[in-house]
């Protein structure tokens, strides 16, 4: 870990939404926590002046609760704004002029892969790149192949160790808790492997649709926008080995280890949706074939994990917004204790956060058999913990990449998924509000005994009991 605090933050796309919705709210709660020290420099193409940069960062913060007049003046006066073309050198000649004595600037680019290139060559030929670390957003790249092309232009300027790739993913309490609560609890490990669990399944639903999104979406897709990073995350947290040490490094490789044991997905492992409505959202193609949706069934080639499906869901226009876990466990060999659902960990990961264990308790009266009630062991009420983002971006000004992507791991992943990108597999329609197409029920039929997932829904009930 390089030691040094950034002096400067700069944020490339600050007009944007990602610095709208997700940036000042952070930077606002890190004044308010007193951790915030440095000037805050927005570039961006529109002409604004730096009142208007203020208004957008009034704007952004005041509707969240607890807004704070004096937390806001002092907010603003760290706000500076450059307007200009990404690529010219007029740009970050004005850019390194009101980075003043700065020393190590942290650059954030928040910014289109097409203008990517000549950003990074800028920042190393204006000097604005020296002692300097950079945030990049996913997606890291299309594929592979872009992937890695992404990364060695980065590094014609900024060593890896100046590199921090955000996937905010890893900056939330409760997936961070998946990796506490398994190598915390010793009661835990006897169990979790291919002996007693019979499947692991991740659904990450929204309500809402593509929000205006249209023309990202299209070059994206719910397989590169969510799967191929935030959901592998969670599957590299649940699955990996215990790390020898908690430093970056250790963590880091372990997760990468697991994406490395996954099998390349095959078309018969996906299913792709897209849900009735969207070939009408604004920017996005009439006859567009990219999925809303997408379910997969991963296998992990390794000791603990060998015959264990992992089935991971999600998509948008789906009927509640929310993430979740759920690791089945096989069924007691005297199944009329228990008839139904077996023994389940569940964790929810947002919105609220909850570990449940799915347990069977004597059905009061005559009858020897067992109904199922869980056992809630955390429910975190939402107080004033770190946002990812906060968290993230405050770990980054301290030079701290454990919660950050490394390349590797990036890499692994787009090879997770490589092989059923684009047109591989049809993409079937879906009615919003409704759990995706019928045809990823069927994901987990005809694996060694295995039934179709489960799906549970919201507060352990399943789907079918609906
Ligand atoms: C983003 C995706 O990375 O994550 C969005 O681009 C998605 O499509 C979002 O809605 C979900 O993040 P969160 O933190 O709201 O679960």
């Amino acid at each position: 870990m390089n030691v040094h605090h950034s002096d400067a933050l700069v944020f490339f796309g600050a007009t944007g939404d990602l610095i709208y919705k997700k940036i000042f709210p952070a930077l606002y709660a890190m004044e308010r926590r007193g951790h915030l020290q440095a000037p805050v420099i927005g570039v961006a193409r529109s002409d604004w002046t730096i009142e208007q940069f203020r208004a957008r960062a009034r704007a952004s913060v005041e509707k969240h609760d607890g807004f704070d007049e004096a937390v806001f003046a002092k907010f603003q006066e760290r706000l500076r704004y450059i307007s200009g073309d990404y690529g010219a050198p007029a740009t970050h000649a004005a850019l390194r002029k009101e980075l003043g004595d700065a020393a190590h600037p942290l650059h954030y680019l928040a910014i289109p892969p097409s203008v990517f290139e000549k950003v990074v060559e800028r920042l190393g030929q204006s000097g604005c790149a020296r002692g300097a670390r950079v945030i990049i957003e996913k997606p890291f790249g299309r594929d592979l192949s872009s992937a890695q092309a992404l990364s060695a232009t980065l590094h014609t300027v900024f060593d890896e160790s100046c590199v921090f790739r955000i996937d905010h993913y890893l900056g939330k309490e409760s997936v961070q808790n998946l990796l506490v609560f398994r190598f915390a609890n010793t009661f835990l490990e006897p169990f979790w492997n291919r002996t007693y669990v019979e499947s692991v399944q991740i659904t990450m639903a929204e309500k809402f649709g593509v929000e205006g999104r249209g023309s990202f979406y299209e070059e994206s897709g719910a397989i590169r926008d969510v799967i191929q990073n935030h959901l592998l995350q969670v599957v590299g947290f649940l699955a990996m080995e215990s790390p020898t040490k908690t430093n970056h490094e250790a963590i880091r490789d372990e997760q990468v280890k697991v994406f490395k044991m996954i099998r390349p997905l095959k078309p018969e492992d996906i299913v792709r949706g897209q849900f009735r409505g969207y070939r009408e959202e604004e920017g996005v193609a009439r006859d567009s074939k990219v999925e809303t949706f997408a379910a997969a069934r991963l296998r992990i080639d390794s000791p603990r994990w060998d015959g264990v499906p992992f089935f991971i869901r999600a998509g948008k226009c789906l009927p509640t917004t929310m993430t979740e876990v759920l690791v089945m466990l096989k069924p007691p060999a005297i199944g009329k204790l228990c008839a139904g659902q077996a023994n389940y960990v569940r964790f929810r990961l947002s919105p609220d956060v909850t570990i449940a264990i799915g347990a069977r308790v004597k059905r009061p009266g005559e009858e020897l058999i067992g109904d199922l009630t869980e056992l809630k062991v955390v429910n975190h009420p939402r107080g004033d913990e770190m946002d990812a983002y906060e968290r993230l971006l405050s770990d980054a000004i301290v030079g701290d990449g454990t919660l950050f992507a490394s390349q590797g791991g990036v890499e692994a992943a787009w090879a997770v998924v490589q092989p059923v990108l684009g047109l591989v597999t049809p993409v079937h329609d879906y009615e919003p509000g409704t759990w995706g197409p019928s045809e990823a029920e069927k994901l987990g039929a005809g694996i060694c005994g295995c039934q179709s997932p489960v799906w549970l829904l919201p507060d352990g009930e399943d789907e079918e009991s609906k």
